[in-house]
């Protein structure tokens, strides 16, 4: 996956620029508020996500301005191709010419991962961010788990829903089955495919954490789940789970919640056996959640055969001189887009463009 050109218009800061990267590291630096993470996230819209900061597509169109446009030329699948993406009212793609249906007919077109200093809080925050995590990674690699996963979360909500009522209607307790039987069998098969998918991951993020901290540190990635449904194939995580709903019902009764399942789990991360999250410092914090995205991309370039293009905002800063260095070794056959205030974080690399961003105008220097 590389990107060949770009042409941005009325995209946040950025009125008008434009710039040819190269197929290795591109460096983005500039001063503070500059645009360069607003470069970064126009050419994650591609992906047919939503924004990596979590923006409305409103926010995102220049105050001056009414539309924002981004053209994109990348080779991908081994052709050239061209994209555009229009955001105004809604977002408008065309892919080679052809106009795409929605958002998710372009997913899978261009592939990509991003790290901004809003992923620590993968390592930083509560579990909801870590499943999150999860869920997004698998839905881009198995489309299907999306809906599987939206299927669950209507289950367990009726559920929740007839957990309170039955308080006020006896008659309606037998129905609970009907909904633990739904969860059960889609929330198995979430179960299954993140346990899949955290067994493919780790193999990625053991091997760069150890290179990131020089073979001096050792990290840990599992399935943790709120409450353990065994389980050796999808039949027998099913009969698990339903049973243990059944035997969960008093309890989840008087809370009106349900207390069990993957919506309550978690990916556990630890360093040297201890938590990242309580114990780490602020640069094993970054390295462990860098480590994740890297793996992420080494588990797309499995599935797809294609290395996805890597989007690395602010990434350098809180790392020591033998992090960087295994950072730019470790993707110098990527095409990546890295942003820094001071080129001087990278001036170990000796191949790659650099490119200087001011009041939203990109400069090659
Ligand atoms: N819709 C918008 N229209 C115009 N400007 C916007 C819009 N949204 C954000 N901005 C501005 O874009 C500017 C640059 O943002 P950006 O986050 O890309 O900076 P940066 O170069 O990455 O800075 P830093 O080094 O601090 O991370 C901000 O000052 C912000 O006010
Ligand atoms: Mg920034």
């Amino acid at each position: 996956m590389v990107v060949n050109q770009l042409e941005v218009k009325n995209f946040r800061n950025i009125e008008n620029t434009s710039l040819e990267p190269c197929k290795g590291i591109n460096i983005i630096y500039g001063e503070n508020a500059q645009g360069k993470t607003n470069l970064l996230e126009s050419i994650w819209l591609f992906t047919g996500c939503r924004s990596f900061r979590g923006s409305k597509d409103n926010e995102i169109i220049n105050f001056n301005s009414t539309k924002a446009n981004i053209y994109m030329d990348f080779n991908a699948f081994d052709r050239e191709q061209s994209a555009s993406l229009e955001i105004s009212e809604g977002r408008r793609f065309f892919l080679n010419g052809v106009k795409m249906k929605s958002s998710s007919q372009i997913m899978g077109e261009f592939l990509c991962v991003v790290f901004s200093p809003v992923h620590l809080s993968l390592v930083k925050e509560g579990p909801y961010e870590r499943r999150r995590f999860l869920d997004i990674a698998i839905s881009q690699l198995k489309p299907k788990y999306g809906v599987t996963l939206s299927q669950y979360n209507k289950a367990v909500a009726q559920r929740n829903i007839l957990l309170k009522d039955v308080a006020y209607h006896s008659e309606l307790y037998d129905t609970l089955d009907i909904w633990e039987d739904r969860i059960a069998f889609f929330g198995s098969e979430i179960i299954r495919q993140r346990l899949g998918y955290i067994n493919k991951l780790s193999l990625y993020t053991d091997e760069i954490y150890s290179g990131l901290s020089n073979e001096r540190e050792r990290l840990n990635i599992a399935y943790k789940q709120q409450a353990i449904i065994g389980g050796d194939n999808k039949q027998e995580l099913y009969e698990n789970l339903k049973s243990q709903l059944y035997a969960s019902r008093k309890n989840d009764l008087i809370t009106g919640s349900t207390s069990i399942g993957p919506h309550r789990d978690d990916l556990s991360i630890k360093i040297d056996g201890l938590s990242a999250r309580s114990f780490g410092s602020q640069g094993q914090q970054r390295s462990a959640a860098l480590a994740l995205k890297l793996g992420e991309a080494a588990v797309i370039k499995s599935f797809s055969g294609e290395q996805p293009v890597a989007l690395l905002d602010d990434v350098m800063s809180e790392l020591d001189i033998n992090r960087q260095n295994y950072i730019l070794n470790h993707i110098k056959d990527w095409q990546v887009f890295i942003t820094c205030c001071d080129p001087a974080n990278v001036k170990h690399l000796k191949d790659g463009k650099r490119f200087m961003m001011k009041n939203g105008v990109v400069k090659k220097k």
